[in-house]
């Protein structure tokens, strides 16, 4: 079912009758097309739905490739990036076009819908300067962090879901607050895995996150469970490029104290709630989602 959202994708790109936007486009890798499944699964496949899911992974896409410069990045999805590859200009210009080519398709939806997901990407584009700002000192400010990843992450997701429900005539509130639900926990389990997973299983540099300067919620946790000694310790990693023994040291602090799993309870709680609010919609497959996203592994 997602093929009609690649080729739709496809077809608006098509429509700016560039070759090099064209090739950019074509090597940009695809990733689990969350945001395109909850459309899809929320709105049917009708072609309004199709290009609404399209709109939406293209506005993603965009704000990957800006993260990715921002960031400085160099592997995304398991492959070179396109800054690293293409340089920084074109990936930035790149990024420009896919959201705006977006955001002229979604001036032809319900006034409400185009609303909605404009003002998502505005968070979206809040949370990233947030993020940035946090990453600059250690912190502990858990609200902080939980603000952040919101506007980063959950608001595009909830505006995903809300919109979709909108379009179905659904109620979009349950809609939204299993969205908001989902994104908040879909980035604290990436946060999980940075930690705990390896590069080859995440298709980007481990332990990366604390290199350069965020301090994820099992960081907050970590901190809160440590002695005065093995907080210095912490704090004097912070923003620094890591070796493999004070990756070790983190990662077994990080299972021995109980911070990761802490962190993943709290995803899951929020999981579960979102699990709760599907079934009792009669929406057996979203609740789905929310599972096997909770339990993936990369
Ligand atoms: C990934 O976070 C980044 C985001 C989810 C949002 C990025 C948003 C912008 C750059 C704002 C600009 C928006 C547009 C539409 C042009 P991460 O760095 O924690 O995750 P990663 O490990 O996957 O890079
Ligand atoms: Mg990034």
């Amino acid at each position: 079912m997602l093929e009609r959202v690649e080729s739709r994708m496809r077809q608006f790109v098509a429509e700016l009758e560039d070759e090099e936007i064209a090739r950019l486009f074509e090597k940009l890798p695809h990733g689990k097309r969350l945001r395109a499944k909850l459309v899809l699964k929320i709105a049917g496949e009708s072609d309004e739905a199709v290009g609404l899911a399209a709109i939406i992974e293209m506005i993603h896409a965009a704000s990957l490739l800006h993260d990715d410069v921002i960031d400085d990045a160099t592997v995304r999805r398991g492959v070179a990036s396109l800054n690293a590859t293409e340089g920084s200009k074109q990936a930035v210009m790149m990024g420009d076009i896919l959201y705006s080519k977006g955001f002229e398709k979604l001036v032809g939806f319900d006034r409400r819908i185009a609303s909605k997901i404009a003002s998502a990407v505005t968070q979206l584009s809040i949370g990233e300067m947030a993020d940035v700002r946090l990453s600059q000192q250690f912190h502990t400010d858990l609200d902080a962090y939980l603000q952040m990843i919101y506007q980063k992450t959950a608001a595009l997701i909830e505006a995903t879901a809300a919109t979709a429900a909108i379009l179905a005539g659904k109620e979009a509130h349950i809609y939204a607050v299993y969205g908001r639900n989902l994104g908040i926990a879909f980035q604290i389990v990436d946060d999980i895995l940075d930690i705990s997973q390896s590069s080859e299983q995440l298709g980007k540099p481990a332990m990366h996150d604390f290199e350069e300067g965020k301090t994820t919620l099992p960081y907050i946790y970590l901190y809160e469970m440590l002695d005065t000694k093995d907080r210095e310790r912490l704090k004097s990693l912070h923003a620094k490029t890591l070796d493999e023994e004070q990756k070790a040291w983190i990662r077994t602090a990080m299972e021995e104290s109980g911070a990761l799993q802490k962190a993943y309870f709290y995803a899951k709680e929020l999981g579960d709630e979102a699990v709760t609010l599907m079934q009792e919609a009669g929406e057996a497959s979203l609740a789905d989602i929310v599972t096997a996203m909770i339990e993936r592994n990369f």
